[in-house]
Protein backbone atom coordinates (compact mmCIF):
# COMPACT_ATOMS: atom_id res chain seq x y z
CA UNK A 1 0.00 0.00 0.00
CA UNK A 2 1.99 3.30 -1.23
CA UNK A 3 -1.16 5.53 -0.63
CA UNK A 4 -4.92 5.63 0.80
CA UNK A 5 -7.52 8.10 -0.03
CA UNK A 6 -8.59 10.10 2.55
CA UNK A 7 -12.48 11.58 1.55
CA UNK A 8 -12.74 14.51 4.03
CA UNK A 9 -15.78 16.19 4.63
CA UNK A 10 -15.22 19.86 4.32
CA UNK A 11 -17.05 22.65 5.73
CA UNK A 12 -16.60 26.43 6.36
CA UNK A 13 -19.48 28.03 7.25
CA UNK A 14 -17.73 31.74 5.98
CA UNK A 15 -18.05 30.26 2.39
CA UNK A 16 -21.32 30.22 2.02
CA UNK A 17 -21.33 26.33 0.44
CA UNK A 18 -23.02 23.43 1.88
CA UNK A 19 -20.70 20.76 3.56
CA UNK A 20 -19.26 18.75 0.62
CA UNK A 21 -16.42 15.88 0.10
CA UNK A 22 -12.80 16.14 -0.79
CA UNK A 23 -10.94 13.11 -1.90
CA UNK A 24 -6.44 13.51 -1.22
CA UNK A 25 -3.63 10.81 -1.53
CA UNK A 26 -2.04 10.51 1.30
CA UNK A 27 1.44 9.01 0.89
CA UNK A 28 2.34 5.83 3.18
CA UNK A 29 5.71 7.32 4.07
CA UNK A 30 6.79 4.92 7.02
CA UNK A 31 5.53 1.27 8.59
CA UNK A 32 2.69 2.25 11.64
CA UNK A 33 1.80 5.47 10.55
CA UNK A 34 -1.37 7.36 12.48
CA UNK A 35 -4.46 8.70 10.95
CA UNK A 36 -3.37 11.87 12.28
CA UNK A 37 -0.05 12.16 10.68
CA UNK A 38 -1.90 11.49 7.25
CA UNK A 39 -3.93 14.67 8.17
CA UNK A 40 -0.91 16.28 8.84
CA UNK A 41 0.55 15.62 5.85
CA UNK A 42 -2.37 17.00 3.78
CA UNK A 43 -2.47 19.89 5.81
CA UNK A 44 1.56 20.63 5.55
CA UNK A 45 2.04 19.43 2.50
CA UNK A 46 -1.26 19.98 0.10
CA UNK A 47 -3.95 21.93 1.74
CA UNK A 48 -3.32 24.52 4.33
CA UNK A 49 -7.25 25.14 4.64
CA UNK A 50 -8.24 21.87 6.30
CA UNK A 51 -8.89 22.29 9.98
CA UNK A 52 -8.88 19.65 12.85
CA UNK A 53 -8.17 19.63 16.25
CA UNK A 54 -5.13 17.64 18.05
CA UNK A 55 -2.77 18.33 20.37
CA UNK A 56 -0.60 15.82 22.29
CA UNK A 57 -0.73 12.86 19.96
CA UNK A 58 -0.22 10.31 22.61
CA UNK A 59 -3.81 9.99 23.06
CA UNK A 60 -4.00 12.05 26.39
CA UNK A 61 -5.77 15.24 25.82
CA UNK A 62 -8.94 13.99 23.77
CA UNK A 63 -8.96 16.44 21.49
CA UNK A 64 -8.99 14.14 18.13
CA UNK A 65 -11.82 12.51 17.96
CA UNK A 66 -13.62 11.86 14.75
CA UNK A 67 -15.29 9.86 12.70
CA UNK A 68 -13.56 7.34 10.68
CA UNK A 69 -15.64 4.88 7.86
CA UNK A 70 -18.29 4.73 10.50
CA UNK A 71 -17.26 4.62 13.96
CA UNK A 72 -15.62 7.33 16.42
CA UNK A 73 -11.74 6.91 17.10
CA UNK A 74 -8.82 9.12 18.27
CA UNK A 75 -6.64 10.02 15.04
CA UNK A 76 -3.39 9.89 17.02
CA UNK A 77 -3.51 6.45 18.25
CA UNK A 78 -5.11 4.56 15.45
CA UNK A 79 -3.47 2.83 12.72
CA UNK A 80 -4.31 3.91 9.30
CA UNK A 81 -3.65 0.36 8.20
CA UNK A 82 -6.33 -1.00 11.44
CA UNK A 83 -9.37 0.68 9.41
CA UNK A 84 -8.67 1.63 5.89
CA UNK A 85 -11.11 -0.15 3.74
CA UNK A 86 -10.45 -0.57 -0.18
CA UNK A 87 -7.52 1.98 -0.20
CA UNK A 88 -9.70 4.45 1.48
CA UNK A 89 -10.88 6.77 5.13
CA UNK A 90 -13.75 8.42 5.06
CA UNK A 91 -13.66 10.96 7.73
CA UNK A 92 -16.19 13.00 8.77
CA UNK A 93 -16.77 14.82 12.79
CA UNK A 94 -17.80 13.76 15.50
CA UNK A 95 -21.99 13.02 14.69
CA UNK A 96 -24.25 14.76 16.74
CA UNK A 97 -22.31 18.08 17.82
CA UNK A 98 -22.90 21.23 16.09
CA UNK A 99 -20.29 21.74 13.04
CA UNK A 100 -17.87 24.52 13.19
CA UNK A 101 -15.41 24.21 10.30
CA UNK A 102 -14.63 20.98 8.31
CA UNK A 103 -13.37 18.48 11.46
CA UNK A 104 -13.94 20.75 14.39
CA UNK A 105 -17.04 20.35 16.16
CA UNK A 106 -18.52 22.43 18.64
CA UNK A 107 -17.71 20.45 22.38
CA UNK A 108 -19.37 23.82 24.26
CA UNK A 109 -22.60 22.01 24.97
CA UNK A 110 -20.67 18.46 25.96
CA UNK A 111 -18.54 19.86 28.61
CA UNK A 112 -21.47 21.92 29.85
CA UNK A 113 -22.78 19.00 30.52
CA UNK A 114 -19.37 17.30 32.42
CA UNK A 115 -19.86 20.41 34.63
CA UNK A 116 -23.57 19.81 35.78
CA UNK A 117 -22.76 16.42 37.56
CA UNK A 118 -19.82 18.13 39.88
CA UNK A 119 -16.85 16.53 38.48
CA UNK A 120 -15.00 16.80 41.69
CA UNK A 121 -14.26 15.90 44.96
CA UNK A 122 -17.50 17.12 47.43
CA UNK A 123 -16.61 16.65 51.22
CA UNK A 124 -18.05 18.16 54.40
CA UNK A 125 -16.57 16.61 57.10
CA UNK A 126 -13.54 18.76 58.20
CA UNK A 127 -10.16 18.67 56.52
CA UNK A 128 -8.07 16.02 57.78
CA UNK A 129 -4.69 17.03 58.73
CA UNK A 130 -2.74 15.48 55.70
CA UNK A 131 -4.63 13.97 52.59
CA UNK A 132 -8.12 12.07 52.82
CA UNK A 133 -6.79 8.24 53.07
CA UNK A 134 -7.74 5.70 50.69
CA UNK A 135 -7.27 1.90 50.75
CA UNK A 136 -6.12 0.15 47.97
CA UNK A 137 -9.30 -1.41 47.69
CA UNK A 138 -10.92 1.40 47.49
CA UNK A 139 -8.69 2.97 45.00
CA UNK A 140 -8.75 0.16 42.97
CA UNK A 141 -12.76 1.09 42.52
CA UNK A 142 -11.85 3.59 40.64
CA UNK A 143 -9.81 1.29 37.70
CA UNK A 144 -11.90 2.01 34.59
CA UNK A 145 -13.66 5.72 35.64
CA UNK A 146 -10.75 7.87 36.01
CA UNK A 147 -9.18 7.53 32.77
CA UNK A 148 -12.21 9.11 30.38
CA UNK A 149 -10.11 11.85 28.58
CA UNK A 150 -13.19 13.89 27.51
CA UNK A 151 -12.64 13.18 23.76
CA UNK A 152 -16.30 13.08 23.12
CA UNK A 153 -16.28 9.50 21.09
CA UNK A 154 -18.45 7.93 22.97
CA UNK A 155 -21.39 10.60 24.11
CA UNK A 156 -21.35 11.45 20.23
CA UNK A 157 -21.98 7.68 18.99
CA UNK A 158 -25.11 7.32 21.32
CA UNK A 159 -28.04 7.90 19.82
CA UNK A 160 -30.02 8.93 22.69
CA UNK A 161 -27.74 11.88 22.85
CA UNK A 162 -28.56 12.44 19.08
CA UNK A 163 -32.06 12.56 19.83
CA UNK A 164 -32.80 14.54 23.27
CA UNK A 165 -30.67 17.95 23.64
CA UNK A 166 -30.69 17.86 27.25
CA UNK A 167 -29.73 14.14 27.62
CA UNK A 168 -26.35 14.17 29.53
CA UNK A 169 -24.96 11.60 27.96
CA UNK A 170 -22.36 8.38 28.56
CA UNK A 171 -19.61 10.78 28.90
CA UNK A 172 -20.39 12.80 32.23
CA UNK A 173 -22.37 9.71 33.90
CA UNK A 174 -19.27 8.07 33.22
CA UNK A 175 -17.18 10.82 35.01
CA UNK A 176 -20.26 11.24 37.98
CA UNK A 177 -20.04 7.76 38.93
CA UNK A 178 -16.03 7.93 39.11
CA UNK A 179 -16.97 10.44 42.22
CA UNK A 180 -19.93 8.85 43.37
CA UNK A 181 -17.49 5.40 43.57
CA UNK A 182 -14.68 7.63 45.39
CA UNK A 183 -14.13 6.56 49.16
CA UNK A 184 -13.09 9.91 50.05
CA UNK A 185 -16.53 12.20 48.14
CA UNK A 186 -19.32 12.70 50.43
CA UNK A 187 -21.51 14.73 47.65
CA UNK A 188 -23.06 11.76 46.17
CA UNK A 189 -26.70 12.32 47.38
CA UNK A 190 -26.36 16.23 45.57
CA UNK A 191 -25.21 14.07 42.81
CA UNK A 192 -28.23 11.52 42.54
CA UNK A 193 -30.85 14.59 42.14
CA UNK A 194 -29.31 15.30 39.46
CA UNK A 195 -29.08 12.16 37.49
CA UNK A 196 -32.52 10.88 38.75
CA UNK A 197 -34.42 12.92 35.75
CA UNK A 198 -35.22 11.59 32.45
CA UNK A 199 -32.54 13.48 31.01
CA UNK A 200 -29.71 11.80 32.58
CA UNK A 201 -29.44 8.31 33.70
CA UNK A 202 -32.78 7.44 32.61
CA UNK A 203 -32.59 8.26 29.39
CA UNK A 204 -29.31 5.40 28.75
CA UNK A 205 -31.35 2.46 26.91
CA UNK A 206 -28.08 0.42 27.03
CA UNK A 207 -27.38 0.57 23.39
CA UNK A 208 -24.00 0.20 24.37
CA UNK A 209 -22.27 2.52 20.92
CA UNK A 210 -20.45 4.22 24.12
CA UNK A 211 -18.65 1.31 24.80
CA UNK A 212 -17.28 0.20 21.46
CA UNK A 213 -16.52 3.81 20.68
CA UNK A 214 -14.32 4.44 23.76
CA UNK A 215 -10.90 4.67 22.77
CA UNK A 216 -9.68 4.12 26.25
CA UNK A 217 -11.62 0.79 26.78
CA UNK A 218 -13.98 2.56 29.21
CA UNK A 219 -17.64 0.91 30.08
CA UNK A 220 -19.97 4.06 30.35
CA UNK A 221 -22.77 1.95 29.85
CA UNK A 222 -21.78 -0.17 33.17
CA UNK A 223 -21.18 2.83 35.06
CA UNK A 224 -24.69 4.00 34.07
CA UNK A 225 -26.18 0.55 35.64
CA UNK A 226 -24.70 1.57 38.55
CA UNK A 227 -26.06 4.89 38.66
CA UNK A 228 -29.19 3.42 38.50
CA UNK A 229 -28.81 0.93 40.76
CA UNK A 230 -28.18 3.50 42.89
CA UNK A 231 -31.44 5.64 42.68
CA UNK A 232 -33.09 2.65 43.06
CA UNK A 233 -31.69 1.70 46.51
CA UNK A 234 -31.73 5.51 47.66
CA UNK A 235 -35.67 5.38 46.59
CA UNK A 236 -36.86 2.06 48.75
FE1 LIG B 1 -4.26 14.25 22.20
FE2 LIG B 1 -4.98 12.54 20.28
S1 LIG B 1 -3.90 14.42 20.05
S2 LIG B 1 -5.54 12.47 22.36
Amino acid sequence: MDSVTFTILRYDPASGKEPYYQDYQVQITKPGMMILDGLNQIRWEQDGTLAYRRSCREGVCGSDGINVNGANMLTCVTHIDEVVKNGRLVIQPLPGLPLVKDLVVDLEDFLQKYFTVKPYLITRTPDPDKERLQSPAERKKLDGLYECILCACCSSSCPSYWADPRYLGPSALLNVWRFIEDSRDEGADERLDILDDHHASWRCHTILNCVEACPKGLNPTKAIAGIKKALVNRRF
